[in-house]
């Protein structure tokens, strides 16, 4: 069976955040920080992206429950988490309701039923994975939907001055000879030929620094919702 890469390195990560934090800010920390407000943001997406009551929410690399938290207060779905870290998927059951469920799943095939699932979403996940891997599971994602759904991804991408920042930190790491953390971009024209193949209907983008929902607040990086055929 085909593994996550580099699984060792986000749970010594984790550790390291738990050790040296309180709870709570490490586990903002541990998936990027601003635990309410980005929950909030991401959740926004998803109901910008034609989330609706009823539906099944897939929240492949959920963290420690950043969006979980904000879409149970938001809207009434049945929620499906994954996660390569078993502290975040602890924390994350501690913050939701107990019909939320979360799953360590290491592996690029998704434990899901075939066309079962409305949405599925990727939020900062492909940014830290290699390209093969996020086409792997965006095969799968495919596999899942239910005709209509929707997969809503993150991606960093070169065209955006603000993603420009972060590629040039990871060259400074990398010039200073200590291993970055993986930051992956993907430009949308990669989006456009990986959905081609997969057989996604069409693909829409929001730059990162828009937010074209009612808060107005941006989430920095760019979405991608790619649609399954109905
Ligand atoms: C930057 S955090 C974002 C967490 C969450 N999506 C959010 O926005 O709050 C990235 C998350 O992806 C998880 N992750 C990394 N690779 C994964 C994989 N192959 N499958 C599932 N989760 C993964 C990490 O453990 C981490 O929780």
């Amino acid at each position: 069976m085909a593994t996550f890469h580099f699984v060792e390195d986000y749970e010594r990560f984790v550790a390291e955040l738990v050790r040296t934090h309180p709870i709570d800010t490490a586990m903002s920390l541990a998936v990027g920080g601003s635990f309410e407000e980005v929950g909030a943001i991401e959740c926004e997406i998803l109901i910008h992206a034609g989330l609706r009551p009823g539906q099944a929410v897939v929240d492949l690399g959920c963290g420690s429950g950043r969006l979980a938290v904000a879409l149970s207060r938001a809207v009434d779905i049945s929620y499906f988490g994954l996660d390569v870290v078993p502290a975040l998927l602890d924390y994350a059951r501690t913050k939701t309701p107990k019909s939320y469920k979360f799953v360590l799943n290491r592996a690029l095939t998704l434990p899901i039923e075939a066309r079962s699932v409305d949405m599925l979403c990727a939020f900062s996940v492909f940014t830290h994975l290699l390209q093969a891997e996020s086409y792997l599971y965006l095969e799968e994602a495919h596999r899942c939907l239910r005709p209509g759904g929707r997969v809503v991804m993150s991606f960093l991408e070169f065209a955006l001055p603000q993603h420009w920042r972060i590629f040039a930190q990871t060259v400074s790491t990398q010039r200073a000879s200590s291993a970055p953390h993986l930051n992956q971009f993907i430009e949308r024209n990669q989006i456009d030929v990986w959905a081609e193949r997969l057989g996604y209907d069409s693909v829409a983008f929001i730059d990162g620094p828009a937010a074209p929902w009612p808060s107005g607040q941006a989430l920095g990086q760019s979405v991608a919702i790619l649609i399954k055929a109905a």
